[in-house]
């Protein structure tokens, strides 16, 4: 029987994703006395992990391979066996995936808990002792409480128990190992004081226990919602001043610069682009917005949402540039789409703006050749809902789409370019070959300002930037 004082030795993460893997990997690097293992329902997934070619891993992430190179088969393990997983743990990290609710009450805004529901039925089954929970997946506020019910209900079987903690995982994809390693804070949520010093004891082995928060369990819940309602909201706001930019001459850079170096603002999240995507932002927003409107705070509830509709706007804005740039019409034009990624150094595309901008387009009857350094064609055939094209060169099949390895090949003859993630790959690209090789008159869409405008002009290639006034 594991002992409610004794000192954490084993723990679980149910959920081998974007969040449990690399965190449950920087927590196994750093604990070397305890044993770290991740479980997933997903086997195809546990396979990819246990890869012996790290280049197979499910998720890319920079540095991830060496760590996972140290750790793996050391005590850190993937595992498809749930059961005696949870039956050992002391600890349990619920890293599940909870996305957006697609149909019944609350859909399109609540999230879909059925993945955390199952988790904790899991652990209510199989745990033996006294086992900590904690809850590190982006929940709506109050989720512990239906941990807390569910674990409940098994507490009369034999002798088990359970205390339930928020630690909500504030990690970005693409810099998520420096973000584990060197956290800005550590949050926990909870009431029970000695289940806190336990995972805050994981915890100070690398991070100063100065940095460390504790709070009631709403407050941690609630806290990660808002701090991601607060950096959409900068990305909306300098979204919305991109859009005056173009049309009054200035330049949003030089704007973002300016406003960004009075402290009180600071200059992060202030980066113009084609709208936020990822798995958290419009998931928390809207989970803020159901909560208000449950709360009886329309006012509320409205303001936040206005953070969404901006980057829908956003989205349709730069999709409706591109069309009317190419004379209104896409129809027998190849556009190159550079990135198809939400962001940089990940290949995750949840939410990312490459999808709906492509749906778009291909709706308008482009023909669009993607590339991207890290995400693969399946993941792209699933997203646009569509499969890539058999005839890649007969007259750019109306509406059709095809995966290309080569970013020049992609541009090789098109009407357009693209560049919508901030991939360093399209950073320096070669445009007087571009200038050669695409269709004349050929445009240059730069959503991400990460391209030289003048080299791009003096190879006579026209150029529409994001927030530039000279656009005009
Ligand atoms: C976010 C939060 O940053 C993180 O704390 C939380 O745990 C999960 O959600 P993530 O979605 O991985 O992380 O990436 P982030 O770097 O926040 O970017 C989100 C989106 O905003 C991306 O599409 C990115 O391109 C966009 N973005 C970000 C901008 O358009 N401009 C910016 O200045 C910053
Ligand atoms: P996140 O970005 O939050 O990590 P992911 O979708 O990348 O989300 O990962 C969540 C993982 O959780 C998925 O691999 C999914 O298969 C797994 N999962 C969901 N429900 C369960 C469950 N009940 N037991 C084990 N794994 C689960």
């Amino acid at each position: 029987m594991k002992n409610l004082k004794s000192k954490i030795k084993n723990i679980c993460c149910i959920g081998a994703g974007y969040v449990g893997g690399p965190t449950m990997s920087v927590i196994a690097d750093k604990c070397p006395d305890i044993m770290v293992t991740v479980v997933d329902i997903n086997t195809e997934k546990i396979n990819c992990w246990n890869e012996e070619d790290l280049k197979k891993l499910p998720i890319y992430e920079p540095n991830l391979e060496d760590v996972i190179s140290r750790v793996r088969n050391r005590n850190l393990f993937f595992s498809n066996d749930i059961e005696n997983s949870i039956k050992k743990a002391d600890l349990i990290f619920i890293s599940v995936n909870t996305p957006i609710k697609e149909k019944g009450i609350g859909s399109g805004k609540a999230s879909n808990l059925k993945w955390v529901e199952s988790s904790a039925r899991q652990i209510s089954s199989y745990a033996e002792g006294h086992t900590i929970v904690v809850e590190k997946s982006t929940l709506p506020v109050r989720t512990a409480e239906t941990i807390k019910n569910i674990l409940a209900s098994s507490f009369k079987d034999n002798n088990k128990s359970f205390s339930v903690l928020s630690n909500p995982e504030f990690l970005s994809e693409g810099n998520a190992l420096d973000d584990l390693l060197n956290p800005d804070r550590v949050l926990i949520g909870g009431e029970d004081y000695d289940s806190i010093n336990a995972l805050k004891e994981i915890y100070t082995r690398w991070v100063d226990s100065k940095k460390i928060i504790c709070t009631n369990v709403w407050s941690s819940e609630l806290s990660k919602l808002v701090a991601n309602a607060f950096l959409a909201q900068r990305i909306s706001s300098i979204n919305t001043v991109s859009a005056i930019c173009e049309a009054s001459g200035a330049e949003v850079n030089e704007v973002a610069k300016a406003v960004g170096t009075d402290k009180r603002i600071g200059s992060k999240f202030l980066n113009p682009g084609p709208g936020f995507g990822g798995s958290c932002f419009k998931k928390d927003i809207l989970n803020l917005v159901y909560l208000c409107n449950h709360f009886g705070l329309p006012e509320v509830a409205e303001y936040w949402e206005q953070v969404i509709k901006m980057n829908t706007w956003q989205q349709e804005r730069i999709y409706k540039v591109v069309v009317s740039r190419l004379f209104g019409n896409v129809v027998n034009k190849k556009l190159a789409i550079l990135g198809f990624s939400f962001k940089s150094n990940t290949n995750d595309t949840r939410e990312s703006p490459a999808i709906e901008l492509c749906k778009n387009l291909l709706n308008e009857g482009a023909f669009l050749a993607i590339n991207d350094p890290k995400v693969k064609k399946n993941q792209i055939e699933k997203d646009l809902n569509l499969n890539e094209s058999p005839d890649q060169d007969i007259n750019f099949s109306e509406g059709g789409w095809y995966y290309e390895e080569s970013v020049y090949n992609a541009i090789d003859k098109s009407d357009g370019v693209i560049i919508l993630t901030e991939w360093n790959e399209y950073r320096n690209l070669d445009w007087d070959k571009i200038s050669r090789i695409t269709r004349k008159p050929a445009w240059i869409f730069d959503t991400r300002l990460i391209i030289d405008p003048i080299k791009v002009k003096e190879a006579g290639l026209n150029l529409w930037r994001l927030g530039d006034g000279n656009n005009r």
